[in-house]
């Protein structure tokens, strides 16, 4: 009998999960943020791989629009930039590296100066990849290891070298 209860409960979880998630979607719409109780963020520092496009750079200023620090690595320099630019024209506070993350050597350097420039990392979005979407037949072998080296082994650099409290 308990392990009926017991599997009962799990398959109704996910029910239990999904009318949560839509009562605080109808909160997150309606109620304004500057109303929410939300955790306070202003003392993180956020590390956001590839920040110079795309999803990477909507975080970036997301997070420094919740007030959070936020470092930018991005092996493209002006988009890494820009995305700095627009983050302090808002009044965010936000830095920017040039990084090649496949490179643990650059991985390491890099990590050395935000630490002695910003702080200590409190947060990290291991983001950046090279988005091509194509047939894996198609793809090139230097082209595979590239994104191998980047989506796959690169976290792990970056893993390495973030220090969190
Ligand atoms: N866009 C989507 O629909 C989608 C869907 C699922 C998952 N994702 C994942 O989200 C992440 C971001 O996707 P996106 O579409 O925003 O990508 P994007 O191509 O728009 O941006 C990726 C950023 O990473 C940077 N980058 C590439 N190689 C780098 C390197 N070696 N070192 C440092 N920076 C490097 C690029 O310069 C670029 O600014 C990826 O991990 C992707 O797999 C995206």
């Amino acid at each position: 009998m308990a392990s009926f209860i017991k599997i009962l409960g799990l398959l109704l979880l996910p029910f239990w999960y999904f009318i949560e998630s839509f009562f605080k979607s109808c909160r997150d719409l309606f109620v304004p943020v500057s109303l929410r109780n939300l955790k306070d963020l202003s003392a993180e520092v956020a590390l956001v791989t590839g920040g110079g496009a795309g999803l990477g750079r909507n975080l970036a200023i997301q997070l420094a629009e919740l007030k959070v620090t936020v470092v930018t690595w991005d092996i493209d320099q002006s988009a890494n930039e820009e995305t700095v630019c627009m983050i302090l024209d808002n009044g965010g506070s936000a830095y920017a590296y040039t990084v090649d993350i496949s490179n643990p050597e650059a991985v390491y350097a890099a990590a050395e100066r935000v630490k002695g420039e910003v702080g200590e990392v409190t947060l990290l979005v291991n983001n950046a990849a090279i988005g091509q979407f194509q047939s894996i037949w198609e793809v090139p072998d230097d082209l595979i290891q590239k994104k191998m080296n980047i989506i796959a082994i690169a976290p792990f650099w970056v893993i390495n070298v973030v220090e969190f409290y």
